[in-house]
């Protein structure tokens, strides 16, 4: 592999600081933290989900940017040069990639859609038939899809050309610039909504019902398990994306100090969401005359039936509407660059292909096969079972064995302690050993008997 062309490079600190940010904000900070944080305690949630932050989230990212930085490699590649048997892990994290993005891009297409349908309230005044009848055409059941529904098909095929177009143009030209334009853009765009929403009649009774601390929930251990696994999903830690992003960093970069950085933007984002979700429900609860709880919904309720609901009912909803969907295009499109960007980038180091190539096959297969496969009517089911097992096996399984691997079997935590501490102010201590030795990894078998027991119950 001598005769390779060297490395590409990203531009500068924050260009690669941007493109981490970028990957961590996505979905899953708009429209999955506001409602795990109410269910888990609501205010009192961010104990553990700070305490998650710290001794996982941060610690693993840390991991990650090393293991990118040391061996300058995708996944496999860089696991396998840094312990041979992990190199299986790599391409598991791969294969996760493969699925999350054909997923990930399908509801980046719906909201791209939900962005024209904001400008004529298309729903009218049934959100929830629009959603799923009227834009999905979903099936009844499994085994009547049979339709192709070209109203997602295309928004989807463009959500892929410019995920692609951006990959093909590579990681300095195409990555790190289109992160510094919408990382940017997203802020304003979201700054604007969430002072549009905490000035709403009602905003201050759903921030209350956020943030209303339920202390007993903390003697709970799935509120636990429910705040590692936010810090998982929301930093994209476990899917080999640092790794990737981080191998093209130059070798005197501050990792410590990126992964501190990148931790809190991404929780200050997350903790911002919650306060423009909310802040709007509470408005919706006050137009219905109901209280906040019975309006609580995340995901795909939240962002397609009850978000349309609330344009519908506010002065100049239209605004709103693009400034929320906008958003989640914005921010979905830059984790979805990241997490294509593993599965060229390891197809790239193992056959020696150009980027060009790799782009154009390895990316472009998996757009296809997300096109094909969520554009037809059955899109829903597809999405809920990868999603499913995607949460709750995928991440935590590479994680867990990851980790036992390379701090008890191999041993390499030192090595990679000192390699960190070379080019950092603030050196890691024996926490940073503890945490990933013994913490994370209790917590990550834990995450997975729990949702054992919780399948089979
Ligand atoms: N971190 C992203 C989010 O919060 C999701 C993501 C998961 C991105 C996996 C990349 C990989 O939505």
């Amino acid at each position: 592999m001598t005769d390779q062309p060297p490395r590409e490079q990203w531009g500068t600190r924050l260009g690669f600081l941007m493109a981490a940010i970028g990957s961590a904000i996505g979905l899953g900070n708009i429209w999955r933290f506001p409602k795990v944080a109410f269910d888990n305690g609501g205010g009192s949630f961010l104990l553990p989900y700070l305490i998650a932050l710290l001794t996982a989230g941060i610690p693993l990212l840390i991991l990650e940017y090393t293991i990118g930085r040391k061996y300058r490699a995708s996944p496999p590649a860089a696991l396998r040069a840094l312990y041979r048997p992990t190199q299986a892990i790599g391409w598991w994290q791969v294969a996760i990639c493969f699925v999350i993005a054909t997923y990930y891009a399908v509801i980046l297409a719906w909201s791209l859609r939900y962005i024209g349908f904001s400008f004529t309230k298309a729903w009218g005044d049934d959100p929830n038939g629009f959603f799923f009848n009227d834009f999905l055409k979903a099936a009844d059941e499994p085994g009547t899809i049979s339709a192709f529904v070209p109203g997602v098909a295309l928004p989807l095929i463009l959500i892929w050309v410019v995920t692609l177009v951006i990959l093909g143009l590579g990681v300095r030209r195409g990555i790190e610039r289109a992160n510094k334009i919408f990382i940017p853009l997203l802020v304003v765009f979201f700054g604007v909504l969430v002072i549009r929403a905490v000035t709403l009649d009602g905003a201050t009774t759903g921030l209350n019902a956020l943030f209303q601390p339920d202390w007993g929930a903390l003697t709970n251990g799935s509120v636990w398990v429910a705040a590692y696994g936010q810090i998982f999903f929301s930093l994209s830690i476990g899917f080999g994306i640092m790794i990737t992003y981080a191998s093209y960093l130059n070798r005197r970069s501050d990792l410590t100090g990126s992964a501190m950085v990148a931790g809190f933007a991404n929780s200050s984002f997350e903790i911002l969401a919650g306060i423009g979700v909310f802040a709007t429900l509470g408005f919706m609860a006050a137009q219905a005359g109901v209280g906040v709880d019975d309006v609580v919904s995340g995901g795909v309720g939240l962002a397609f039936v009850a978000f349309p609901q609330i344009i519908s009912e506010m002065w100049f909803g239209q605004v709103f509407g693009v400034l929320f969907f906008g958003s989640l295009v914005i921010a979905g499109l830059t984790s979805l660059i990241s997490i294509v960007q593993v599965i060229v980038a390891a197809v790239e180091d193992r056959t020696g292909i150009s980027r060009t190539s790799a782009v154009l096959s390895v990316g472009g297969a998996t757009g296809v096969v997300s096109v094909l496969l969520f554009s037809t009517n059955g899109g829903l089911y597809f999405l809920d079972a990868a999603d499913h097992f995607i949460n709750q096996y995928g991440i935590a399984l590479a994680g867990l064995v990851l980790l036992v691997m390379v701090s008890w079997v191999a041993r390499k935590l030192p090595m990679l302690q000192r390699n960190a501490d070379a080019t950092s102010a603030v050196l890691l201590g024996r926490w940073w050993k503890l945490c990933l030795g013994v913490i994370t990894p209790v917590v990550l078998g834990w995450m997975m008997i729990d949702s054992l027991i919780n399948e089979f119950r």
